[in-house]
């Protein structure tokens, strides 16, 4: 019953661990990569509208009650839901001594998460894998198609993956932390990763639409679905999104 853990998870809390004699594991480094992808040999783009979408809310309201919603209308989402949705997880919202700030929290401001939509049904954009590129405001399509078989397969079956209007899927770019705070970045990908989403669920509690998130999907599927390589950008979080039933 006493035994030491000895399991992954303990080895990892506890070699990145902050302490006042070390900060952490100081021998690996590794290498920056850049603040922002893009892919400029898209086959399409779609730029959005920031600051359409948008709908006045109570926020104590949309606290109370935000839900974790798997059954969605048939009806489309409408770009600009989808243009409100995507500003409220990553818009830049202010800028500073040059740091470009965005609408959700990210540790040393390096937003190393990635954001790619499977869109299923919204309203003028095809369906397929899109890229959000947040400089731009811009979605780029990286695979035109129906994913939605192949995403609810990834998230063990889950069929509102299938019937969500749009997933959103977040990929984390290691080295965009790994840089900076070593192997510690990994709890701060995730963390970033979690303020990303709550606030997907709070807009979309306020334009009347639902969202699930999942963290249970096989990752290479979902990795090899939005073409990142595994290695430099992992799968991290999943969340489906569409008008409530
Ligand atoms: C990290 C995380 C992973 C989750 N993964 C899944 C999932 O794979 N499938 C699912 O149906 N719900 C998933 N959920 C939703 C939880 O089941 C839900 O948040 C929980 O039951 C509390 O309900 P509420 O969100 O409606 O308050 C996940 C939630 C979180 C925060």
């Amino acid at each position: 019953m006493n035994q030491p853990e000895t399991g992954i998870a303990r080895r990892y809390l506890e070699q990145t661990r902050y302490r006042r004699r070390a900060m952490g594991e100081k021998s690996l480094a590794y290498p920056r990569a850049p603040l922002y992808k893009e892919y400029p040999d898209a086959a399409a783009r779609l730029s959005l509208d920031p600051e359409s979408g948008r709908r006045g809310a109570d926020l104590w309201q949309c606290l109370a009650q935000r839900r974790s919603q798997r059954d969605y209308l048939d009806r489309p989402l409408t770009q600009a839901e989808l243009a409100a949705l995507l500003w409220a997880t990553q818009g830049i919202t202010g800028a500073m001594g040059g740091y470009q700030f965005r609408a959700s929290p990210s540790a040393g401001a390096l937003y190393p998460v990635e954001t790619y939509l499977a869109v299923h049904r919204v309203e003028g954009v095809a369906p397929g894998i899109w890229h959000f590129q947040v400089l731009d405001f811009a979605l780029e399509l990286v695979a035109a198609g129906d994913f939605r078989q192949p995403l609810a397969a990834a998230g063990l079956s889950q069929s509102f993956l299938a019937e969500a209007g749009a997933v959103f899927i977040w990929t984390g770019v290691l080295n965009r932390a790994r840089w900076k705070y070593r192997e510690r970045a990994v709890r701060y990908l995730f963390l970033d990763a979690g303020h990303i989403c709550g606030n997907l669920m709070l807009a979309a509690t306020a334009l009347g639409l639902g969202v699930c998130p999942v963290g249970a999907f096989f990752d290479e599927e979902v990795e090899s679905i939005v073409g990142v390589d595994q290695k430099t950008e992992v799968a991290l979080y999943l969340a489906s999104v569409g008008p409530l039933a």
